[in-house]
Protein backbone atom coordinates (compact mmCIF):
# COMPACT_ATOMS: atom_id res chain seq x y z
CA UNK A 1 0.00 0.00 0.00
CA UNK A 2 1.54 3.56 -0.63
CA UNK A 3 0.08 7.24 -0.01
CA UNK A 4 -2.41 7.42 -2.94
CA UNK A 5 -3.74 4.46 -2.59
CA UNK A 6 -5.39 5.56 1.19
CA UNK A 7 -8.51 7.02 0.19
CA UNK A 8 -9.71 7.52 3.89
CA UNK A 9 -8.77 8.03 6.87
CA UNK A 10 -10.52 5.39 10.01
CA UNK A 11 -7.96 4.26 11.48
CA UNK A 12 -4.12 4.66 11.94
CA UNK A 13 -4.21 0.90 11.73
CA UNK A 14 -4.59 1.17 8.27
CA UNK A 15 -1.52 3.41 7.59
CA UNK A 16 1.67 2.45 6.42
CA UNK A 17 4.87 3.57 8.85
CA UNK A 18 6.45 4.88 5.45
CA UNK A 19 3.05 6.97 5.08
CA UNK A 20 2.91 8.32 8.19
CA UNK A 21 6.34 9.86 8.39
CA UNK A 22 5.13 11.43 4.60
CA UNK A 23 2.09 12.63 6.14
CA UNK A 24 4.42 13.75 9.16
CA UNK A 25 6.57 15.60 7.14
CA UNK A 26 4.09 16.92 5.21
CA UNK A 27 2.49 18.36 8.45
CA UNK A 28 5.96 20.21 9.08
CA UNK A 29 6.17 21.59 5.67
CA UNK A 30 2.72 22.94 5.63
CA UNK A 31 3.33 24.61 9.30
CA UNK A 32 6.54 26.19 8.09
CA UNK A 33 5.22 27.98 5.10
CA UNK A 34 1.83 29.07 7.36
CA UNK A 35 4.13 30.63 9.16
CA UNK A 36 6.87 32.28 5.87
CA UNK A 37 3.56 34.10 5.23
CA UNK A 38 0.29 31.70 3.81
CA UNK A 39 -0.35 28.02 2.92
CA UNK A 40 -0.43 27.59 -1.34
CA UNK A 41 -4.51 27.50 -2.02
CA UNK A 42 -3.94 23.54 -2.69
CA UNK A 43 -7.85 23.05 -2.07
CA UNK A 44 -9.19 26.19 -4.38
CA UNK A 45 -12.69 24.95 -4.94
CA UNK A 46 -12.61 22.11 -2.09
CA UNK A 47 -15.33 21.70 0.36
CA UNK A 48 -15.44 19.63 3.76
CA UNK A 49 -18.77 18.86 5.09
CA UNK A 50 -18.30 18.14 8.89
CA UNK A 51 -20.87 15.80 10.48
CA UNK A 52 -20.74 16.38 14.12
CA UNK A 53 -22.76 13.94 16.64
CA UNK A 54 -21.12 15.46 19.58
CA UNK A 55 -19.45 18.32 21.06
CA UNK A 56 -15.98 19.77 19.76
CA UNK A 57 -13.77 22.78 20.00
CA UNK A 58 -10.64 21.84 18.74
CA UNK A 59 -11.69 19.30 15.90
CA UNK A 60 -14.59 21.76 14.37
CA UNK A 61 -12.03 24.69 14.36
CA UNK A 62 -8.96 23.51 13.21
CA UNK A 63 -10.73 21.21 10.17
CA UNK A 64 -12.56 24.56 9.43
CA UNK A 65 -9.27 26.58 9.69
CA UNK A 66 -7.49 23.99 7.71
CA UNK A 67 -9.44 23.71 4.81
CA UNK A 68 -9.77 27.97 4.93
CA UNK A 69 -5.86 28.60 5.05
CA UNK A 70 -5.58 25.52 1.84
CA UNK A 71 -8.06 27.58 -0.13
CA UNK A 72 -11.19 25.66 0.33
CA UNK A 73 -14.16 25.83 2.63
CA UNK A 74 -15.95 24.16 5.38
CA UNK A 75 -19.52 23.25 6.19
CA UNK A 76 -20.81 22.44 9.68
CA UNK A 77 -23.53 20.26 10.00
CA UNK A 78 -24.41 20.31 13.84
CA UNK A 79 -25.64 16.97 15.34
CA UNK A 80 -29.43 18.64 15.36
CA UNK A 81 -29.31 19.30 11.98
CA UNK A 82 -28.19 15.62 10.21
CA UNK A 83 -29.24 12.83 13.41
CA UNK A 84 -27.37 10.12 11.99
CA UNK A 85 -28.85 7.16 11.63
CA UNK A 86 -32.17 8.81 13.04
CA UNK A 87 -33.65 11.19 10.52
CA UNK A 88 -31.96 8.96 7.70
CA UNK A 89 -30.19 5.79 7.82
CA UNK A 90 -25.80 6.32 7.72
CA UNK A 91 -25.82 4.92 4.10
CA UNK A 92 -28.30 7.64 2.76
CA UNK A 93 -26.06 10.91 4.23
CA UNK A 94 -22.98 8.90 2.77
CA UNK A 95 -24.46 9.03 -0.48
CA UNK A 96 -26.18 12.56 -0.50
CA UNK A 97 -23.32 14.25 0.95
CA UNK A 98 -21.19 12.46 -1.59
CA UNK A 99 -22.76 14.64 -4.35
CA UNK A 100 -22.63 18.02 -2.52
CA UNK A 101 -18.70 18.04 -0.81
CA UNK A 102 -15.12 16.95 -1.75
CA UNK A 103 -14.77 15.08 1.46
CA UNK A 104 -16.72 14.11 4.57
CA UNK A 105 -15.02 14.64 8.28
CA UNK A 106 -17.29 13.13 10.93
CA UNK A 107 -17.60 12.53 15.02
CA UNK A 108 -19.61 9.76 15.75
CA UNK A 109 -20.66 7.40 19.19
CA UNK A 110 -20.82 4.52 17.28
CA UNK A 111 -17.45 3.78 15.20
CA UNK A 112 -19.03 1.76 12.96
CA UNK A 113 -21.15 4.87 11.24
CA UNK A 114 -17.56 5.79 10.50
CA UNK A 115 -17.19 2.37 8.49
CA UNK A 116 -20.59 2.72 7.37
CA UNK A 117 -19.91 6.49 5.78
CA UNK A 118 -16.70 5.23 4.48
CA UNK A 119 -18.27 2.14 2.56
CA UNK A 120 -21.19 4.25 0.90
CA UNK A 121 -19.41 7.64 0.63
CA UNK A 122 -17.63 8.04 -2.50
CA UNK A 123 -15.43 10.92 -1.49
CA UNK A 124 -13.09 10.79 1.47
CA UNK A 125 -13.99 10.39 5.13
CA UNK A 126 -12.11 11.30 7.55
CA UNK A 127 -12.78 10.37 11.29
CA UNK A 128 -13.02 12.73 14.14
CA UNK A 129 -13.70 10.88 17.22
CA UNK A 130 -15.78 7.89 17.52
CA UNK A 131 -16.34 5.58 20.33
CA UNK A 132 -13.20 3.92 19.30
CA UNK A 133 -10.92 6.21 18.25
CA UNK A 134 -9.39 9.29 17.78
CA UNK A 135 -6.92 9.21 14.84
CA UNK A 136 -6.54 12.54 13.91
CA UNK A 137 -5.67 13.47 17.48
CA UNK A 138 -2.91 10.71 17.57
CA UNK A 139 -1.55 12.02 14.37
CA UNK A 140 -1.05 15.56 15.02
CA UNK A 141 0.31 14.23 18.67
CA UNK A 142 3.23 12.49 16.78
CA UNK A 143 3.83 15.78 14.90
CA UNK A 144 3.95 17.73 18.57
CA UNK A 145 6.43 15.38 19.31
CA UNK A 146 8.20 15.39 16.10
CA UNK A 147 8.58 19.27 16.68
CA UNK A 148 9.28 18.81 20.25
CA UNK A 149 12.21 16.75 19.67
CA UNK A 150 13.75 19.02 16.92
CA UNK A 151 12.53 16.32 14.46
CA UNK A 152 14.40 13.72 15.49
CA UNK A 153 12.97 10.17 14.77
CA UNK A 154 10.72 9.30 17.35
CA UNK A 155 11.32 5.44 17.57
CA UNK A 156 12.99 4.66 21.06
CA UNK A 157 11.04 6.86 23.36
CA UNK A 158 8.76 6.40 26.13
CA UNK A 159 5.29 7.20 26.08
CA UNK A 160 3.06 6.53 29.25
CA UNK A 161 -0.77 6.89 29.20
CA UNK A 162 -2.30 7.05 32.43
CA UNK A 163 -6.17 7.38 32.14
CA UNK A 164 -8.80 5.72 30.47
CA UNK A 165 -7.97 2.75 27.84
CA UNK A 166 -10.29 4.13 25.39
CA UNK A 167 -10.43 5.85 22.24
CA UNK A 168 -7.27 8.17 22.30
CA UNK A 169 -5.47 5.54 24.18
CA UNK A 170 -6.16 3.74 21.31
CA UNK A 171 -5.14 5.44 18.39
CA UNK A 172 -2.03 6.63 20.75
CA UNK A 173 -1.39 2.66 20.84
CA UNK A 174 -1.57 2.48 16.82
CA UNK A 175 0.84 5.72 16.33
CA UNK A 176 3.89 5.06 19.10
CA UNK A 177 3.90 1.33 17.36
CA UNK A 178 3.64 2.45 13.85
CA UNK A 179 6.97 4.51 14.68
CA UNK A 180 8.79 2.48 17.23
CA UNK A 181 7.81 4.21 19.98
CA UNK A 182 7.25 2.78 23.15
CA UNK A 183 4.04 2.71 24.87
CA UNK A 184 2.92 1.89 28.48
CA UNK A 185 -1.22 2.14 29.05
CA UNK A 186 -1.70 2.45 32.48
CA UNK A 187 -5.41 2.08 33.54
CA UNK A 188 -7.62 0.83 36.94
CA UNK A 189 -8.64 -2.86 36.45
CA UNK A 190 -11.62 -3.10 33.87
CA UNK A 191 -10.37 0.31 31.42
CA UNK A 192 -7.55 -1.85 29.93
CA UNK A 193 -7.69 -0.71 25.96
CA UNK A 194 -9.68 -3.31 23.75
CA UNK A 195 -7.21 -6.58 23.76
CA UNK A 196 -7.36 -6.75 19.92
CA UNK A 197 -5.89 -3.38 19.55
CA UNK A 198 -3.48 -4.06 21.89
CA UNK A 199 -2.67 -6.62 19.76
CA UNK A 200 -2.48 -4.82 16.39
CA UNK A 201 -0.05 -2.94 18.10
CA UNK A 202 2.01 -5.77 19.29
CA UNK A 203 2.24 -6.38 15.52
CA UNK A 204 3.33 -3.14 14.54
CA UNK A 205 5.50 -2.62 17.08
CA UNK A 206 7.08 -6.01 16.75
CA UNK A 207 8.10 -4.64 13.19
CA UNK A 208 9.31 -1.05 14.10
CA UNK A 209 11.25 -2.21 17.47
CA UNK A 210 8.32 -0.50 19.52
CA UNK A 211 7.17 -2.08 22.64
CA UNK A 212 3.69 -2.07 24.22
CA UNK A 213 2.69 -2.16 27.91
CA UNK A 214 -0.02 -2.32 29.99
CA UNK A 215 -0.37 -1.81 33.61
CA UNK A 216 -2.55 -0.63 36.71
CA UNK A 217 0.57 1.12 38.76
CA UNK A 218 1.04 4.11 37.74
CA UNK A 219 3.80 4.96 40.18
CA UNK A 220 5.70 2.52 38.60
CA UNK A 221 4.52 3.36 34.63
CA UNK A 222 6.04 6.66 34.50
CA UNK A 223 9.42 5.55 35.47
CA UNK A 224 11.83 6.83 32.47
CA UNK A 225 8.95 8.26 30.47
CA UNK A 226 9.46 10.84 28.01
CA UNK A 227 5.69 11.49 27.66
CA UNK A 228 3.34 11.44 30.56
CA UNK A 229 -0.36 11.50 28.20
CA UNK A 230 -3.84 11.57 29.94
CA UNK A 231 -8.06 11.97 29.20
CA UNK A 232 -10.94 12.48 31.11
CA UNK A 233 -12.16 10.02 32.58
CA UNK A 234 -15.34 10.26 31.58
CA UNK A 235 -15.57 10.57 27.76
CA UNK A 236 -18.03 12.51 25.99
CA UNK A 237 -21.78 9.98 26.01
CA UNK A 238 -20.24 8.67 29.42
CA UNK A 239 -21.60 11.36 31.80
CA UNK A 240 -23.83 8.90 33.74
CA UNK A 241 -20.95 7.46 35.26
CA UNK A 242 -18.56 10.11 35.75
CA UNK A 243 -19.45 10.24 39.92
CA UNK A 244 -17.93 6.13 39.80
CA UNK A 245 -15.65 6.74 37.37
CA UNK A 246 -14.11 10.05 39.65
CA UNK A 247 -13.92 7.86 42.53
CA UNK A 248 -12.09 4.57 40.78
CA UNK A 249 -10.08 6.86 38.60
CA UNK A 250 -8.24 9.08 41.30
CA UNK A 251 -5.07 7.32 41.98
CA UNK A 252 -4.90 7.77 38.17
CA UNK A 253 -4.42 11.43 38.35
CA UNK A 254 -1.23 13.38 36.68
CA UNK A 255 0.11 15.78 39.82
CA UNK A 256 3.44 16.74 40.17
CA UNK A 257 4.00 13.97 42.14
CA UNK A 258 3.46 11.16 39.10
CA UNK A 259 5.72 13.96 36.47
CA UNK A 260 8.69 13.93 39.37
CA UNK A 261 7.84 9.83 39.63
CA UNK A 262 9.42 9.93 36.33
CA UNK A 263 12.75 10.52 37.15
CA UNK A 264 13.11 12.64 33.71
CA UNK A 265 13.74 16.20 33.82
CA UNK A 266 12.94 16.73 30.58
CA UNK A 267 9.17 14.56 30.71
CA UNK A 268 6.48 15.97 28.40
CA UNK A 269 2.92 15.96 29.51
CA UNK A 270 0.30 16.17 27.17
CA UNK A 271 -3.75 15.71 27.20
CA UNK A 272 -5.94 16.15 24.54
CA UNK A 273 -8.13 18.39 26.20
CA UNK A 274 -11.09 19.15 27.21
CA UNK A 275 -9.37 18.88 30.19
CA UNK A 276 -11.27 18.80 33.52
CA UNK A 277 -8.96 20.12 35.88
CA UNK A 278 -8.53 18.32 39.42
CA UNK A 279 -9.65 15.27 37.89
CA UNK A 280 -7.38 13.46 35.49
CA UNK A 281 -5.05 16.66 35.72
CA UNK A 282 -4.02 19.59 38.29
CA UNK A 283 -4.01 22.99 37.29
CA UNK A 284 -0.08 22.92 38.59
CA UNK A 285 0.82 20.45 35.91
CA UNK A 286 -1.21 21.81 33.07
CA UNK A 287 0.56 25.66 33.81
CA UNK A 288 4.05 23.56 34.66
CA UNK A 289 7.20 23.87 32.62
CA UNK A 290 6.92 19.96 31.61
CA UNK A 291 3.21 20.65 29.61
CA UNK A 292 3.36 21.28 25.82
CA UNK A 293 -0.51 20.94 25.93
CA UNK A 294 -0.85 24.07 24.56
CA UNK A 295 1.35 23.52 21.37
CA UNK A 296 -0.26 20.26 21.41
CA UNK A 297 -4.12 21.65 20.68
CA UNK A 298 -2.70 24.59 18.47
CA UNK A 299 -1.07 21.80 16.36
CA UNK A 300 -4.34 19.84 15.31
CA UNK A 301 -4.59 22.27 12.72
CA UNK A 302 -1.43 21.61 10.92
CA UNK A 303 -1.67 17.87 11.46
CA UNK A 304 -5.59 18.57 9.65
CA UNK A 305 -3.69 20.47 7.25
CA UNK A 306 -1.62 17.38 6.27
CA UNK A 307 -4.32 15.03 6.26
CA UNK A 308 -6.84 16.91 4.05
CA UNK A 309 -4.00 17.72 1.19
CA UNK A 310 -2.96 14.16 1.18
CA UNK A 311 -6.82 13.01 1.19
CA UNK A 312 -8.51 15.76 -1.07
CA UNK A 313 -6.03 17.57 -2.88
N1 LIG B 1 -9.14 16.98 21.46
C1 LIG B 1 -10.28 17.18 20.78
O1 LIG B 1 -10.61 16.46 19.84
O2 LIG B 1 -11.00 18.26 21.21
P1 LIG B 1 -12.49 18.60 20.79
O3 LIG B 1 -13.37 17.56 21.42
O4 LIG B 1 -12.75 19.97 21.35
O5 LIG B 1 -12.58 18.56 19.29
N1 LIG C 1 -11.99 10.54 25.34
C1 LIG C 1 -12.53 11.87 25.08
C2 LIG C 1 -11.71 12.58 24.06
C3 LIG C 1 -12.14 13.97 23.74
C4 LIG C 1 -11.32 14.61 22.66
C5 LIG C 1 -13.96 11.73 24.63
O1 LIG C 1 -14.26 10.84 23.84
O2 LIG C 1 -14.81 12.51 25.09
Amino acid sequence: MNAKHITDFISLADIPTDVLWDWLRTARALKEEWRAGGNKPVLRGKVLGMVFQKPSLRTRVSFDVAMRHLGGEALYLSPQEIRLGERETVPDVARVLSGYVHGIMARVFAHEHILQLAEYATVPVINGLSDFNHPAQAFSDLFTLYEHWHWQDLAGRHLVFVGDGNNVAHSLLYACSKVGMRITVCTPPGYEPRPHVVEEARGFAAQTGGEVRLTHDPQDAVRGADVIYTDVWASMGQEAEAEERRRIFRPYQVNQALVEASGNPNVVVMHCLPAHRGEEITDEVIEGPHSIVFPQAHNRLHGQKAILMKLLG
